[in-house]
Order: C-alpha cells, then sequence, then structure tokens
C-alpha cells in the first residue's frame, strides 16, 4: 500500500547522523524522521544485496522499518551483524559471485534488491581483464542467479518486486568505467526481460538510476581522483564527479531508498520494465 502520509522510519539519514555511512561503526540508529511514501510490507521476505553498506544498507533499513523480514546479503561479516543486532533483518554473509550461493539466498523472497556493485576506474588498454570478468560476474550474472532463485516463489505467490540497482551508467557512458558501464547497461537489458517474463505473474522488475550517492563507494574514487590530478577532495567533487549534474550535490542513500520502497508497493504494480533515474537531471542533457 503507498499513500502520501508519514510512516516512521529508520532509513532516513541526515549526513553525519549515527547512521550516516561515514560514521564510525558501533552506531544505533537514531529515532526515524517521516517519509513521504507509506508502504506496508507486512508479510513479505526481501533480499537486498549488498546491504551492509551505502546504498543497500539504506535500503534495508527503508524495507525493514516498511515491515518486511529481510535478509541482509553481503561478504562484510561485522557490518551485517551490527545491522542484524539493531533488528533490521538477519544476515546472510557471502561472496555474490559464488553464484549458486547468490541464487541459494534468494529462494523464498517476495523482493529482490540486486545492489551489491564495485567500481574500477582505468584505461580500457590497461584495464585489468580478470577486474573486468569479476564486475560483470557480481553486477550481472549475480543478479540473474538471485531472480532465478527467487522467481519460483514470486510466481507461486501471484506476487513478486525485483528492483535493480543501476546507475545513471547504465543510460550512460563516462570514460575509464568500462566494465561498470557495460555491468550496468547489461543489468538494465535483463531487468527488461524479467519485466516482460514476470507481467502475468504479478511480479515487476525495475531499474532506479541514481547518479553520485554519498556511500563509500564514491568516497573511494573521490580520494583516488584527488590523488591522480593533485586538487582537494571537494574539486574533485564540484568538478569531476558533479561537472554533468545540473544538481550540485551527491544523493543521499536514503534518497535512492525511498524510490526502492515505492517500487515495492501494491502502487507501483505497473510501473513495469522503467529505468528510473534520480540524477538531479544529468541524464537529461
Ligand atoms: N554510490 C554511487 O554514487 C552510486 C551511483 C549509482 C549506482 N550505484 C550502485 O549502487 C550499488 C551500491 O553502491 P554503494 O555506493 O552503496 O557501494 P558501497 O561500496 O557503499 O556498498 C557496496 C556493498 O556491496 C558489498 N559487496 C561488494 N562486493 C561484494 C561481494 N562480492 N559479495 C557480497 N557483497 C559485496 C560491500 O561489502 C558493500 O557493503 C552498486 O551497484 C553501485 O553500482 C552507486
Amino acid at each position: 500500500m503507498t499513500t502520501h502520509e508519514f510512516l516512521p522510519d529508520t532509513a532516513r539519514q541526515a549526513p553525519g547522523s549515527p547512521a550516516d555511512d561515514s560514521a564510525p561503526s558501533g552506531r544505533v540508529d537514531p529515532a526515524p524522521p517521516p517519509h513521504t511514501t507509506r508502504v506496508d510490507l507486512t508479510g513479505r521476505t526481501a533480499l537486498v544485496t549488498g546491504a551492509a553498506g551505502g546504498i543497500g544498507r539504506a535500503c534495508a533499513l527503508r524495507l525493514s522499518a516498511a515491515g518486511a523480514d529481510v535478509r541482509l546479503a553481503d561478504i562484510d561479516g561485522p557490518a551485517l551483524a551490527e545491522l542484524a543486532e539493531q533488528g533490521v533483518g538477519e544476515a546472510v554473509q557471502l561472496d555474490l559471485t559464488d553464484l549458486d550461493a547468490a541464487e541459494a539466498a534468494a529462494r523464498g523472497a517476495d523482493i529482490v534488491v540486486n545492489n551489491a556493485g564495485v567500481q574500477t576506474v582505468s584505461p580500457v588498454q590497461d584495464f585489468p581483464p580478470e577486474r573486468f570478468s569479476l564486475i560483470l560476474r557480481l553486477m550481472v550474472e549475480s543478479p540473474f542467479r538471485v531472480v532465478r532463485g527467487a522467481l519460483p516463489h514470486m510466481y507461486e505467490r501471484g506476487w513478486g518486486r525485483v528492483v535493480n540497482i543501476s546507475s545513471v551508467h547504465g543510460l550512460r557512458a563516462s570514460a575509464y568505467k568500462s566494465a561498470y558501464v557495460a555491468a550496468k547497461h547489461g543489468l538494465e537489458g535483463f531487468s527488461k526481460v524479467v519485466a516482460l517474463e514476470g507481467a502475468p505473474h504479478g511480479v515487476t522488475s525495475n531499474c532506479v538510476n541514481p547518479g553520485y550517492v554519498r556511500t563509500a563507494l564514491v568516497e573511494r574514487q573521490i580520494a583516488d581522483q584527488a590523488e591522480a590530478h593533485g586538487i582537494p577532495e571537494e574539486q574533485v567533487v564540484s568538478e569531476v564527479l558533479l561537472a554533468r549534474s545540473p544538481v550540485k550535490r551527491l544523493i543521499e542513500p536514503y534518497e535512492v531508498a525511498e524510490m526502492v520502497a515505492y517500487l515495492c508497493s501494491d502502487d507501483a504494480s505497473f510501473v513495469n520494465g522503467a529505468s528510473l533515474p534520480i540524477d538531479g537531471a544529468w541524464s537529461s542533457s
């Protein structure tokens, strides 16, 4: 159910709050501020990959606050344990490049959020081939196996939600990100096929396409580029990362999670096969 009422939730965190991704660990998420989207996912089981940090963590918090039983899948055991201790969900520690394990983790899920991802920045001629393979394995093959594991249960129940955390880089390219851009474009195509096959069974599949989000993945890129170009990190953000974004700020993880929550609602049943930018109009240019 989705209405424009407010529902308490733990996913919306101001930067620097105890739940901010740059904050030290050992935190307890504070009392939640209100949300714009009311979603009741009571009785639903949701698998979130890459749930220990960044966008995945925000999605896990958001879906848990909406009443879902959340499976927190990540390779980072300690961060998972911390979330599980807070009652956000059940920790499932695994390496998602273990494709059989990824498929098994998704069995019985009503909702899957394919989120785990990594980045490598390098010119094509220098790009390590084994790293290219790993990125496609983690960000295309693993989502395929997760969905493959979840669909039989979704079809049986006549209801399911697949949300793929793509990127502006699923719609646009940037130099030096060949594996990432290839993976996200691949994920986009896969998502649309699932949308077509799932439609008669009450299953939707959509992509969410953020610009730069304030997470560890981006903070690593900022630090690397500052070092490579010999410029301050603030300059990397304003002149490199946000050069093509008309809205000149990073996105917060909760802003992505809010869109994910909406896509998981019953009201979003006609949103299928879509790619929804959250990019401050970057992809409009
Ligand atoms: N941060 C951004 O600006 C941005 C923008 C658009 C899209 N995205 C996408 O959002 C997703 C999440 O990115 P983020 O910025 O939150 O990253 P992040 O680095 O903050 O978090 C990624 C999570 O995935 C987990 N992970 C990585 N490899 C794994 C593996 N092999 N097995 C299990 N878990 C693994 C990590 O432990 C981590 O918890 C990615 O798919 C990324 O491409 C991010």
